[in-house]
């Protein structure tokens, strides 16, 4: 949510912050702009849209300098304008602040600014943070420094941040600090970069540093130093190595990274599973949780929390740790989590599905969890995030980055997860070798099984082609292919904007009934399990009051193909694998479904892939 970079070198800067911009364009993209000392100024530009359209208007100057900062915005407070973009000028114009995160208390800070005197010029609550610094350090009874003034200010204000600052007085540092809001340092030859995530780091240097929260890092003519926020204290870090290629944040021959990450799916689920399965013994390895094992086994109830896409795969975790491992399971939100009188006690384990690993109500929920002395576990895609760092221990899904906003192939990543881990449980208690090896082998061929459903995007097509004008889509499925009904309609709202509702299937009946007729399709999610005739009897239900129906089954029968609008045939595999492939046709709809609708898959409005506020 925001994303935020900073350079100091050699080089010019503004080539280096606009790429890190586009990099990072998947958490906001609202309103875009850079800033660079040169020559004892500050020059900035800032505008409302796309990177893509700051960069023509950069394009039209001669603006450049060997130190700089950008941002791309996500707005929270004020509106996406030229003037609420960032970076935040104080009003002596000499002092420059990009910031990703909520500053709580701006209101008062800014009252109490207006009275002496300071003109504000946006509606953000970051503009407080530039004109508070601004105001520490050039109009201080005592002369401080630049440092000073910005641990000054930040001691003031409560929320939450990631920022980078500089001054056209102090024309050789860069200060960087968090407190909420991921930062990381990027340590190259004679430069340094500072970004909301590695990927507009990669080009330039592997070694970096993860900031923690009251961490400030100041860079300052070849040098950086770490300390604490308010003690000042300096804090000694550890380089860590990033084996992130290129090739892996850029999207190659598709025209979407979303498009790009479905197709990814044909090896990255295999990715996830290398190295963890032991078919002799019908078992899995999870390494990064070894340690906690024997909690995990004994524990009398297991809380997963998440938000957005991963909460739906923690829905089918407790699903399936349930019926393996036979450990009650609550799935809860974690915004709702942390702030709810939960029980947790020594005997409960806390396990927090993310993709980014840097959701802020998922790592709040984290933090209350290890306060109340329970152990916490996580399931990551990024290496090295906040979650990924703060937790216990965790098992990291391996899938590659994840660009398009709407999550594919790390949802898939997160489910193959569960399931190993469901299993690793239930074969130390009762789950036999034979069930435990029928499950590994499902998951085994099941990068033959994408490449078939991805061979189906002529039908996928056709379906949308024929339904893309509908304003409502209903998704029904059973078990624990609810929640897959659930993500499909996520997906569907997200990119396409048409307002769509997953239910289980039985519970149509209490409600979702009254909406159907001939204009509303119903996506059924109807595998030959056991659930197929009771599902079926939905479908004849819908039927009766002309509902379209689409159909997502591993077996076409008569009777189905009488009733369905449209069929669309996914190969036939164990029950609980059904749901990673399922969801992957349900990906291909909805971006389908939001191709026809001419609307930007990879930037859905209004949404960030990364939601690092509250
Ligand atoms: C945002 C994204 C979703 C994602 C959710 C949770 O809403 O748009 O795709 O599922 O955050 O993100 P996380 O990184 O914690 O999985």
């Amino acid at each position: 949510m925001c994303g935020i970079v900073g350079y100091v070198g050699s080089k010019d800067s503004i080539p280096v912050l606009l790429r890190g911009l586009k990099r990072l364009e998947y958490r906001g993209y609202d309103s875009a702009g850079v800033a660079v000392l040169h020559e004892n100024n500050l020059h900035f530009i800032k505008k409302a849209g796309k990177v893509s359209s700051l960069q023509s208007f950069i394009d039209d100057t001669t603006i450049k300098g060997n130190l700089g900062i950008a941002h791309t915005r996500w707005a929270t407070h004020g509106e996406p304008n030229d003037i609420n973009a960032h970076p935040h000028i104080d009003h002596t114009e000499k002092i420059a602040l990009v910031h990703n995160g909520i500053i709580e208390n701006y209101d008062s800070i800014k009252q109490a600014l207006i009275k002496r005197g300071v003109p504000f010029t946006s509606n953000t609550d970051s503009e407080v943070l530039v004109q508070l610094i601004s105001e520490l350090y050039y109009n201080n009874n005592e002369k401080i420094s630049f440092e000073d003034a910005v641990r000054a200010a930040l001691q003031e204000v409560i929320g939450a941040y990631g920022i980078v600052v500089i001054c056209k007085d102090e024309p050789n540092k860069l200060i960087a600090a968090r407190m909420g809001s991921p930062l990381v340092l990027g340590i190259g030859e004679g430069e340094f970069l500072i970004a909301s995530d590695a990927s507009p780091i990669i080009e330039y240097t592997r070694n970096v540093i993860y900031l923690d929260d009251n961490e400030l890092v100041t860079i300052d003519d070849g040098h950086y130093s770490i300390s604490k926020i308010d003690s000042k204290n300096i804090v000694n870090k550890t380089l860590t190595k990033i084996d992130l290629t290129i090739e892996e944040i850029e999207k190659g021959e598709f025209p979407h990274f979303m498009l790009k990450e479905i197709h990814d799916q044909q090896h990255s689920i295999s990715d996830t599973m290398r190295g963890r399965f032991n078919l002799e013994d019908g078992t899995t390895q999870l390494g990064g949780i070894s340690d906690y094992f024997s909690n995990i086994l004994s524990a009398s109830r297991i809380y997963i929390t998440a938000c957005g896409t991963s909460w739906h795969a923690g829905l089918i975790g407790k699903h399936l740790i349930e019926e393996y491992a036979r450990v009650p399971v609550h799935v809860e939100y974690a915004s709702e989590f942390r702030y709810r009188n939960v029980i947790i006690d020594s005997d409960t384990i806390l396990i927090a599905i993310s993709q980014s690993g840097e959701t802020a109500d998922t790592l709040a929920a984290i933090r209350k969890t290890k306060k109340l002395g329970a152990i916490t576990l996580g399931i990551c895609n990024v290496v090295g995030s906040t979650i990924s760092r703060e937790t216990h221990a965790g098992i990291f899904t391996h899938t590659g980055p994840e660009i398009g906003v709407a999550s594919t192939k790390a949802f898939t990543a997160q489910l193959t997860i569960l399931i190993m881990l469901a299993l690793k449980l239930g074969r130390k208690k009762n789950v036999s070798k034979n069930r435990g090896k029928k499950l590994i082998r499902a998951l085994r061929d099941i990068d033959q099984d994408v490449v078939s459903i991805l061979k189906n995007s002529d039908e996928v097509k056709k379906v949308a082609k024929n339904t893309w004008k509908a304003n409502n889509f209903l998704y029904l499925g059973r078990g624990v292919n609810f929640p897959i009904a659930l993500e499909g309609a996520l997906k569907l709202k997200e990119i396409s904007y048409i307002h769509a509702e997953g239910y289980p299937a039985a519970e149509m009946k209490h409600g979702p009934i009254a909406l159907i007729d001939e204009n509303m399709p119903v996506v059924f999610i109807a595998p030959q399990d056991d659930s197929f005739s009771k599902v079926l009897a939905n479908i004849e239900e819908v039927k009766a009051r002309n509902g379209i129906i689409i159909t997502i089954t591993d077996k076409k029968n008569n009777l189905l193909e009488s009733l369905s609008d449209y069929i669309l045939t996914i190969p036939n595999t164990h029950k609980h694998v059904f749901p990673i492939t399922c969801s992957i046709i349900l990906q291909m709809l909805a971006y389908e479904l939001a191709i026809c609708r001419g609307c930007e898959i990879d930037q859905p409005r209004n949404l960030a892939k990364s939601v690092t506020v509250e």
